[in-house]
């Protein structure tokens, strides 16, 4: 049984500072969102992408798209879906848009362009076994919590992890999760709180130190010294 993706790529890359969508900058010659489409679509696991994408980047997308489909001759399928105001809004929507029969889900950041198709195989198996993981890194500097220019903790770091995606999930459970998470209005960064909201456990799988989310210029340097370094 293989697993549907959605990749959440409709952001403005406003912390970028650009005028357009972060994804469609160069990293080492080809955008950025080429990179993750073509990570994600070495794994062997995943057959269906459905791209959460704003109106006015559905051109650009599908220049990627094509040119990703040429140059691999693959069956598999990338579907556009429009994304939302937010990030939990545009995944909303790439439920919505999943096929009926679609059981596991991954959801990986147009982002997070440095992930490999290794850590889309090992989310993609370990989603079979458990209805939410998430790939995770422990965290290595020590944590404050701070309000108004004070730290008023700092928790243990032993306990402490840093999320990243892909993210995986049985479809019925991550549905009715985020179902709640909009009635309730609950404003969340990633798609594990919702689950974690309605009490359901989250299984860590190892993630990747490289696996960045690209969001300031400076990752863009950072990105491309680890591609350059890779293999
Ligand atoms: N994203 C999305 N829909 C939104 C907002 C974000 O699909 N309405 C996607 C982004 O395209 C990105 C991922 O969610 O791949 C993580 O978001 P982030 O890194 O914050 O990207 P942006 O929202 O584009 O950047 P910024 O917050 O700096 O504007
Ligand atoms: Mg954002």
């Amino acid at each position: 049984m293989t697993c549907h993706l959605l990749i959440p790529a409709a952001g403005s890359g406003k912390r970028m500072g650009g005028d357009r969508n972060k994804l469609l900058l160069p990293l080492l010659g080809k955008p950025i969102l080429q990179w993750t489409l073509e990570a994600a679509l070495k794994s062997e696991s995943i057959d269906w992408v459905g791209l959460l994408c704003q109106p006015h980047d559905r051109e650009p997308f599908k220049q990627i798209i094509g040119q990703i489909l040429e140059q691999s001759n693959t069956s598999k399928s990338i579907a556009l879906i429009q994304g939302g105001e937010t990030r939990q809004d545009s995944v909303y929507n790439g439920l919505q848009a999943l096929p009926d029969h679609a059981i596991y889900v991954l959801i990986h950041d147009g982002a997070r362009c440095l992930a490999t198709p290794d850590l889309f195989d090992r989310c993609a198996e370990a989603v079979k076994i458990y209805s939410g993981l998430i790939a995770a890194v422990p965290v290595k500097d020590t944590i404050k919590i701070v309000e108004n220019g004070i730290v008023i903790d700092t928790p243990n770091r032993d306990r402490l992890w840093a999320a990243q995606t892909p993210q995986g999930f049985h479809v019925a459970p991550l549905k009715a999760a985020h179902i709640k998470g909009r009635t309730q209005q609950l404003s969340v960064t990633d798609d594990a709180a919702l689950f974690e909201h309605i009490g359901l456990p989250v299984q860590i799988v190892d993630g990747e130190e490289t696996n960045l989310k690209i969001t300031t210029p400076q990752d863009l340097s950072i990105a491309e010294f680890i591609l350059q370094n890779r293999y």
